[in-house]
C-alpha cells in the first residue's frame, strides 16, 4: 500500500500510462479487492490457461509466447498454494496480481495475455466458475443430508409421535413421516442448486470489455476449454449481470430456511420439556455454569445461518438494482457476500447431516406424547361418519363434547369409558376403541404422502431408488 502522491512510478503498471501519479492511501483501500478475490485464483489462472492457448491456436499470439504463458501461469499457481505469493494492494485484484507476477516471471509475452480481453469478462467468468463449484458442493452437501435423514425415517417409519399445527397436538404422525418432510424440502433445495448450475454454465469469456473484440477469437474453444456449455449470445450480458450469483444465494436462501426450520425443531425436541430426541456428545456443548445442561449450539447456530446467507442475498439486490449497462465496479462488491454465504452454507449442511445422523428419538416418550392431547379426535370423529352415519359437521360436534367430557374428568379419549361415550352418542359402540389408539390412528393414513408406515417406507423406497 502507498500512500505516496509522487508522479510517474506510483502509477499503476496496468493501467497507469495517462496517469501522472499514483492514487491516494484511501483511495487503493477502498478500490483493492485483492484481500477476498484471491480466493478466485484457480478460476483465474485456469481462464487464462484458456484464453491464451486459444489465442495461440488462432494464431493471435505465437505458440512459444502461448507456452511461456502457460509455464509461468503454473509457476503462479504453485506459488499461490504454496503461500509465498507475493500479494500486492497496489494490484488492486487477483486478475491484476497474477498478471504481474506473470510478468516478473517470463517477461514480455506476459503481456500479451490480456490481448482480446478485458478483466470485465475475465471476473465474469472466475466467479461464474467458482460458483458453479459451489452449486456442485451444495448438491454433494445435500445428498449427505438427505442420507442422513433417510436413515432417521428408516429406523423410525412406524415410530408414533405426535404431529402439531400451531405447535399444539393436532393428529399422530410417525418420526419417519416428520423425516421425509424434509427429504423433500432438502431434494427441492438440490435441484434447485442444480436448475441454477445448468442455467449459469455459459461462458463471459471473450465478451471483452462489453463489446466484444476484432481480434479472430474462438469463443466456442474457451467455452469447452472451460466446461462451458457455450459462450454468452450477448456481450454487455456476459459482463454486466450478475443473476447467477443472485439465483446461488437465493437457491441458498431458501435451503437455509429448511435448515433453521428443522434446527429449531431440534432445540424444541431436545429440551428436557419434550425429550423426543438427544443429541450425541459430538454435537452438543455444556455449560460453564450449570453441571446439568447439555446445549444444542449446533443446532441453534444452524438456526442462525439464514440470517447472514439472506443477508448476502439482499447485498447483492441491493448492489445490483440501480446498475446500468455494462460494468460499473460496484459490482465488484458482489464476492465477499456470496463467499460467506456459500462456506456457511456449506458450514451448515454439514454439521445438519453429521447431527441428524448421530441424533437418538426417543421412541417411547415420543409415542407417550403423541397419546395425549386428545390427538385421534379426528379419528373418533372420522369413525362416526364411517361407522354411524353421521354428516361430518355433526360428528365434529359430537366429538367435541366428548373431548369436553374427558377434559372435564382428567382423562384422555380412549380412557372414557363406553357408557360416557354413549351418554354424549348413543350409536357409540365398543369397536370405536379400535380407532382411538395412536398406531392405528397413523395406520389408517393410507391416502397418498399420508403417515401411514407403509406410505412413508413406498417414499423411503423411492429417494434410495433416486439417489
Ligand atoms: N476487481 C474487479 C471486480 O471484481 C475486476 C473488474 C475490474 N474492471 C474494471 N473495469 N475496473 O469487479
Amino acid at each position: 500500500m502507498t500512500d505516496a502522491k509522487t508522479p510517474d512510478d506510483t502509477a499503476n503498471a496496468m493501467w497507469g500510462g495517462r496517469f501522472a501519479s499514483g492514487p491516494d492511501a484511501i483511495m487503493t483501500a477502498i478500490n483493492a479487492s485483492i484481500g477476498y478475490d484471491r480466493r478466485l485464483y484457480t478460476q483465474d489462472i485456469r481462464g487464462s490457461r484458456a484464453h491464451a492457448a486459444m489465442l495461440a491456436a488462432q494464431g493471435i499470439i505465437d505458440s512459444k509466447d502461448a507456452e511461456a504463458i502457460r509455464e509461468g501461469l503454473l509457476t503462479v499457481l504453485s506459488e499461490i498454494e504454496a503461500g509465498n505469493f507475493p500479494f500486492s494492494e497496489a494490484l488492486e485484484d487477483i486478475h491484476m496480481n497474477v498478471e504481474a507476477r506473470l510478468k516478473e516471471l517470463i517477461g514480455e509475452p506476459a503481456g500479451r495475455l490480456h490481448t482480446g480481453r478485458s478483466r470485465n469478462d475475465q471476473v465474469a467468468t472466475d466467479f461464474r466458475l467458482w460458483v458453479r463449484d459451489q452449486c456442485d458442493a451444495a448438491i454433494q452437501g445435500l445428498r449427505a443430508l438427505i442420507g442422513s435423514a433417510l436413515g432417521q425415517a428408516e429406523a423410525g417409519a412406524d415410530w408414533v409421535m405426535p404431529g402439531f399445527t400451531h405447535l399444539q397436538t393436532a393428529q399422530p404422525v410417525t418420526w419417519g413421516h416428520h423425516m421425509m418432510a424434509y427429504v423433500e424440502m432438502f431434494g427441492r433445495d438440490l435441484s434447485r442448486f442444480q436448475d441454477a448450475r445448468k442455467r449459469m454454465n455459459e461462458s463471459p469469456l471473450g465478451a471483452a470489455a462489453l463489446a466484444g473484440t476484432g481480434y479472430p477469437i474462438d469463443r466456442e474453444a474457451t467455452a469447452r476449454a472451460l466446461d462451458f456449455d457455450r459462450p454468452m449470445a450477448n456481450s454487455l450480458d456476459a459482463v454486466s449481470d450478475r443473476d447467477f450469483a443472485l439465483e446461488f444465494l437465493s437457491a441458498a436462501s431458501i435451503c437455509a430456511v429448511h435448515l433453521s426450520r428443522l434446527a429449531e425443531e431440534l432445540v424444541i425436541w431436545s429440551s428436557a420439556q419434550f425429550r423426543f430426541v438427544s443429541m450425541s456428545d459430538k454435537w452438543s456443548t455444556g455449560s460453564s455454569i450449570m453441571p446439568q445442561k447439555r446445549n444444542p449450539d449446533a443446532a441453534e447456530l444452524i438456526r442462525a445461518k439464514i440470517g447472514r446467507i439472506l443477508g448476502a442475498n439482499v447485498a447483492l439486490f441491493t448492489v445490483m438494482k440501480g446498475l446500468p449497462l455494462a460494468y460499473s465496479k460496484d459490482m465488484q462488491e458482489d464476492k465477499e457476500q456470496v463467499f460467506d454465504a456459500a462456506d456457511n452454507l456449506m458450514l451448515a449442511l454439514a454439521a445438519m447431516t453429521g447431527m441428524l445422523a448421530d441424533l437418538t428419538a426417543n421412541r417411547e416418550k415420543m409415542e407417550a406424547a403423541a397419546s395425549a392431547g386428545f390427538s385421534t379426535a379426528t379419528d373418533l370423529a372420522d369413525w362416526l361418519v364411517r361407522e354411524a352415519g353421521l354428516p361430518f359437521r355433526d360428528a365434529h360436534h359430537v366429538t367435541g363434547s366428548l373431548v369436553a367430557l374427558a377434559e372435564e374428568q382428567g382423562v384422555d379419549l380412549p380412557d372414557l369409558t363406553l357408557a360416557q361415550m354413549q351418554s354424549v352418542n348413543p350409536a357409540i359402540t365398543e369397536d370405536v376403541f379400535n380407532v382411538l389408539g395412536v398406531h392405528n390412528s397413523v395406520a389408517s393414513r393410507q391416502s397418498y404422502g399420508g403417515t401411514a408406515p407403509d406410505q412413508v417406507r413406498a417414499q423411503i423406497a423411492r429417494w434410495k431408488g433416486q439417489l
